[in-house]
């Protein structure tokens, strides 16, 4: 068993350190590993059974220690939570439930003195409904200026009772929502790709790309060290909003440029937001959340003068199958490289299955799978998927929990379930629930150590079993999920070789495995359900399985879904 056994030993955490990370000369995100906090369920210091800002900070510590180098915070701004804050009524106000501005500047403040970095989630597709701007414009009636910020239209049919367009919302049901006039008489329509609650931005409006730029000033001054930009390919739709011309139009997803997403227009946005980044000394990044048709296009988003990051959620979507893995790795460095930006890897967020649980099931149930399929196989193979991502070059992402192994919470009772897109007809979503579950730090108890009194409340509902997965229980263990992940994000952050370049060496392997070399370094993949055999590439540095791969006349017997590093 080589878990542990990798110094972990780091830096001291100092002002030179955020400053210069590793590989801070061409960019310390190029290869970065970056957590992710959802701080509704990460940790709560009051006892009302929400996570706040002063829960992450006291929790820097355990992040420092596990070996991350920045962290994402998913909204926390003021928000009536109709989407779990990502309906943002305060672009530049933190919601008293998670706590003051206050509680935010200590945090950054904290993590930086932890050598942590720290990126906040910016909502420009859409607001709350109860913005100050939306909620003037609908006051103020047909006639309100503010009314351009939005896409407000009449309707269709005699009366403009039927919707301006065609277009689906991605929760489900119409993407449009009829408003009744000051006089009470019903009124235009507005624009809502997601609940009716966050109304779509018009980016031609100047005001609102004033506001936004404004509000990118405010938080960088504030200290963070980047954006993670929601809905990045959504701020631009095509002029005169046309028809689509069918139903089902969330299964066109990812496969065509629609008229709300990935129009070429909103390129010319991320270019001055870049320049605004630029003016910041410390290496800003922005990292966009484009859902597009293909990686090729999303390569678009991070070309030099636009964002640093794109995620891979073409990566995400793929099955725990060798030759699947290895094709979608291949595409993936082979688009970022024109644009020599990093590509990313990430296994899980807020909005999907967590991947215990999607490898658990059988490929190609998406990601709002609702049954828990096969526990102990879903948990082997994330392990090794989680050492395959934390091997290829560039900059990986982690979800709150995975480093635990927790499951999706598949079994939630209806009466609990927050997601919007639950309460509407045929979402795209509907079941993210289920991976936003608060996360169990310790005591045999619920909430597990996320709140401060055992018996208190949390938010959605804990399973029994996460006693049993607290990071208490697991820390110490060698097995555990856990101390896999310290292990590799310690030796990954002493042989750079793992997440720096933009390639990868392929080495010949049997069916169903894969093997590569990036230096000194070898990583074997056996994404088969039966041990194989092959020669052993050099000495075990670390293993997903629980124990080294045995070698036998030279030939290591790589375990049923596991991958391997080795020292060569
Ligand atoms: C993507 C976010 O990750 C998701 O949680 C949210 O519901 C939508 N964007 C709308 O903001």
């Amino acid at each position: 068993m080589t878990q542990n056994l990798a110094d972990t030993s780091r830096p001291a955490a100092d002002a030179t350190a955020h400053e210069a990370g590793a590989g801070a000369d061409r960019g310390w995100w190029r290869d970065a590993v970056i957590y992710q906090v959802y701080p509704r369920s990460f940790a709560d210091s009051n006892g009302d059974g929400m996570g706040d800002l002063p829960g992450i900070r006291g929790r820097l510590p355990y992040l420092r220690d596990l070996g991350v180098d920045a962290v994402w915070l998913s909204p926390f701004y003021a928000s009536p939570q109709a989407d779990a804050g990502y309906d943002v009524a305060d672009y530049r106000a933190v919601d008293p439930m998670f706590g003051t501005l206050l509680d935010a500047d200590g945090l950054i403040r904290d993590a930086h003195a932890l050598g942590l970095r720290i990126i906040v989630d910016l909502v420009p597709n859409h607001s709350s409904d109860q913005h100050e701007w939306f909620q003037r414009a609908l006051r103020e009636g047909p006639a309100s200026p503010l009314r351009d910020r939005y896409h407000f239209r009449p309707g269709k049919g005699g009366n403009g009772e039927l919707p301006p367009n065609d277009w689906e919302s991605i929760f489900g049901g119409p993407a449009w929502t009829r408003t009744e006039n000051p006089d009470g008489t019903p009124g235009d329509w507005y624009l809502h790709l997601f609940a009716p609650e966050q109304p779509d931005f018009n980016w031609d409006s100047p005001a609102v790309a004033n506001e936004f730029r404004s509000i990118l000033r405010f938080w960088l001054d504030m200290g963070v060290d980047g954006f993670r930009i929601d809905v990045a390919h959504g701020l631009v739709k095509a002029p005169g909003l046309p028809d689509l011309g069918g139903a089902d139009q969330l299964k066109l997803l990812g496969n065509d440029v629609m008229p709300f997403f990935d129009q070429d227009g909103v390129h010319e946005i991320y270019r001055g937001w870049r320049k605004i980044l630029d003016e910041y000394p410390g290496q800003r990044i922005g990292v966009a959340e484009a859902w597009t048709p293909t990686v090729q296009r999303t390569a678009n988003y991070v070309r030099p003068d636009e964002l640093h990051q794109a995620f891979n959620f073409q990566y995400l979507g793929t099955s725990w199958d060798a030759a699947e893995l290895r094709a979608v790795i291949d595409l993936s460095l082979d688009s970022m490289r024109p644009v020599d930006a990093p590509t990313t890897w990430v296994l899980s967020n807020h909005d999907v299955t967590r991947h215990a649980t999607r490898f658990a099931n059988p490929p190609g149930l998406g990601t709002q799978i609702r049954t828990p399929g096969d526990r102990a196989l879903g948990l082997r193979r994330a392990r090794a998927a989680t050492l395959l991502m934390l091997a290829l070059p560039g900059s990986a992402y982690v979800y709150q929990g995975e480093e635990l192994g927790l499951p999706d919470v598949t079994d939630l009772p209806d009466e609990v379930r927050q997601d919007p897109s639950f309460f509407r007809q045929a979402g795209q979503d509907g079941y993210r629930d289920g991976c936003r579950v608060p996360i169990p730090w310790s005591g045999t108890e619920a909430p597990y150590g996320f709140g401060p009194t055992a018996g208190g409340p949390s938010w959605l509902p804990q399973p029994a079993e996460w006693a049993a997965l607290s990071v208490e229980a697991q820390t110490g263990d060698p097995t555990s999920t856990l101390e896999l992940y310290r292990s590799a994000l310690a030796v990954r952050k002493a042989r750079p070789d793992l997440g720096a370049g933009t390639g990868v060496e392929w080495l010949d392997a049997p069916e169903g495995t894969l093997a590569f070399r990036r230096g000194s370094f070898v990583c074997t993949v056996n994404t088969t359900g039966t041990p194989v055999r092959i020669p052993a590439p050099g000495r075990p540095l670390l293993t997903s399985a629980g124990a080294d791969p045995e070698t036998v006349d030279g030939q290591a017997v790589l375990a049923a879904d596991s991958t391997d590093w080795w020292a060569v």
